[in-house]
């Protein structure tokens, strides 16, 4: 089962990156030869259309950290997602923890960005998971079925979405669930996309595990079963780093 889907690494700058980080982006472009995955980088907006430039006819697509809900308007400071289609962005990045927690992003708000994602074409990397309490008080599982029973809209499919599962506890502290956990919750997360979508779509969907993946345990993580992938953070900002997780993705 796990052949038919392609894995993806994408790369989460986060708030990090000035136009001299865009030499990461090179050398990823001019040193990886044989890539069997797909490649997503996510620097910050002010990078996106330089980024952009850079990539053109390699294999590395650039994607954005977010987007408004809407297409246009009165909404100061926001880029929409037909703003990043427009400058051939292909991807992004949405309810991430670190805006559900300093943005106040509600799951229903995730929901109609990512219906205006799909609008624009663009496929969503949906970022879902679970607080130190939460897992600390059993609720692990709860909050993942809420997060994508209640975010992933009617449109979302193989193509246009992709689930990332990174428990906030684990996001830039270097702790990592074991291997039968994150199994265990990504076979949990491909049930509930099936009862959103259909068995067909579920098998096809990718989901990644984000959270401390690092040069070290990035080989161990992608060949776990249900393990379509990585969201990488700080490992994401040195292209040696980088390099060295896309080349984990052996030839399928
Ligand atoms: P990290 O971040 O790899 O630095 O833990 C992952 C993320 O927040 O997407």
């Amino acid at each position: 089962m796990n052949n038919k889907r392609k894995k993806m690494i994408a790369g989460n700058w986060k708030m990090n990156g000035v136009l001299a980080s865009l030499d990461e982006i090179k050398a990823i472009r001019d040193s990886n030869k044989n890539v069997y995955c797909d490649v997503v980088i996510c620097p910050p907006t002010t990078l996106l259309m330089e980024a952009k430039r850079i990539v053109r006819d390699s294999f590395i697509n650039i994607g954005a950290q977010n987007c408004h809900h809407n297409n246009s308007g009165a909404h100061t400071g926001e880029v929409s997602s037909s703003m990043l289609a427009d400058i051939g962005i292909n991807t992004v990045i949405l309810g991430h923890s670190e805006r559900r927690t300093n943005n106040f992003e509600t799951t229903a708000l995730i929901n109609k960005k990512i219906q205006a994602s799909h609008s624009s074409n663009l496929t969503t990397i949906v970022c879902v998971g679970e607080s130190e309490l939460d897992r600390t008080n059993g609720q692990t599982k709860q909050i993942i079925q809420d997060q994508v029973m209640d975010s992933l809209p009617l449109s979302a499919n193989e193509i246009n979405t992709v689930i990332a599962y990174e428990p906030i506890w684990a996001i830039g502290t270097g702790k990592v669930p074991s291997a039968i956990e994150i199994m265990e919750i990504h076979k949990f997360i491909r049930s509930l996309i099936k009862k959103i979508t259909n068995q067909s779509t579920a098998k096809k969907m990718r989901i990644l595990y984000g959270g401390s993946v690092s040069t070290k345990n990035c080989s161990e993580l992608l060949n776990l079963t249900d393990v379509d992938g990585a969201l990488v953070g700080g490992a994401s900002l040195l292209a040696s780093d980088f390099n060295r997780i896309i080349s984990a993705v052996k030839k399928q």
